[in-house]
């Protein structure tokens, strides 16, 4: 088989259109054009609407990546597209637009899964540690801690029972008044916030069994919160505050209990939640306290995007693995390593 150089990603799993172009050879993305459909969703994502976006956006977004690159199509090597987790007619439209393709212009494709791409993606650029380590994944269709050891495993070890962090934080924006995406308002809102005046309740805080996240009694308590309150400006602050801040505490005594649980020297914290930088600093504190090393995806790769899932079908394909279903089960802890 020629060799690998120039491989393409395409994301298509939400409400980000992302294409970019990863060069092997010099480990560096060239180009990672996305554009979001925050105009077409103001309420939160709405299937169809979603997939047909993708499809008015797919061809200017391919023609923006190469450009950007300074590639032409017959230049492309191989295609990795999004092929699950996600809305499905939005899944759908990238893959048949990427198998097309690659159908075309005589290349490979290979299908990556969301997860993978997201995990990998505080690794773009660079060499994938070999070294089992623990990735937390937060965004606002997924809330999952992982136990890693590339390129074998990818055992899930906890993961949300009912809605994800990101999920939540777009809810209590959007009942605040606040379009889609919330969870960038809600840091925002919360940086003029006080302590005090709101004490919403931590998820599953007694609970040692496992490390699932739950995080539905929360957004309850924030509605009825913000219901009986007098939704002053301030309130607004001060709710944010609170809600981050409890968030935060909790999936802080998960990970703790993870990095209990799990020797690993590693933890990585990838998904669109990983902007924010409180979540950022007091992880980053938590490692040191368990003297671990901490590792975030680049800003622009912690949101739904082409050149996570381009890094992850190169090194599918160079290691010869497929792609699997890293959802479907919870391993027992201690397990394989
Ligand atoms: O990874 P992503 O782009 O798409 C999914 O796979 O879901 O994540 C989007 C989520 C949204 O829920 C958004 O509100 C959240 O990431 N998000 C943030 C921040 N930026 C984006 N949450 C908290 N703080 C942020 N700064
Ligand atoms: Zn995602």
């Amino acid at each position: 088989m020629k060799k690998l150089r120039f491989i393409m990603g395409i994301e298509t799993s939400c409400d980000d259109t992302g294409i970019a172009i990863y060069d092997a050879l010099h480990q560096k993305v060239l180009s990672n054009t996305i554009s979001s459909q925050y105009d077409i969703h103001p309420y939160g994502v709405q299937c169809e609407l979603a997939a047909r976006a993708h499809i008015e956006n797919l061809l200017p977004v391919l023609t923006l990546s190469l450009k950007e690159s300074l590639l032409e199509e017959k230049d492309i090597d191989a295609i990795a597209y999004t092929s699950s987790p996600g809305l499905v007619n939005s899944l759908i439209t990238g893959a048949c637009f990427a198998k097309a393709l690659a159908y075309t212009l005589d290349i490979p494709s290979v299908s990556v899964h969301h997860i993978r791409a997201h995990i990998l993606s505080a690794f773009i650029g660079e060499t994938i540690p070999q070294e089992p380590f623990i990735s937390v994944v937060l965004s606002g269709g997924h809330s999952h801690i992982y136990l890693v050891k590339h390129p074998e495993k990818y055992l899930l070890i906890g993961q949300t029972l009912d809605d994800a962090v990101g999920e939540i934080l777009d809810k209590a924006a959007k009942i605040m008044g606040f379009l889609y995406p919330g969870g960038p308002k809600i840091e925002q809102l919360a940086l003029k916030g006080k302590k005090g005046k709101f004490n919403l309740p931590i998820p599953m805080i007694r609970s040692k069994k496992d490390l699932n996240l739950s995080f539905s009694g929360i957004k309850s308590a924030f509605a009825r919160a913000w219901e009986s309150s007098d939704q002053t400006d301030q309130d607004m602050f001060d709710l944010s505050l609170d809600l981050q801040e409890k968030v935060i505490v909790f999936m802080m005594h998960k990970i703790k209990r993870a990095l209990a649980l799990y020797d690993v020297k590693l933890i990585s914290f990838v998904g669109g939640v990983s902007r924010n930088l409180f979540f950022q600093s007091q992880l980053s504190q938590l490692a040191i306290e368990c003297g671990v090393q901490m590792k975030l995806a680049k800003m622009d790769y912690c949101q739904d995007n082409g050149a996570m899932v381009a890094f992850t079908g190169y090194h599918q394909i160079c290691n010869g693995f497929v792609d699997q279903d890293l959802t479907i089960k919870i391993m027992p802890r201690r397990d394989l390593f």
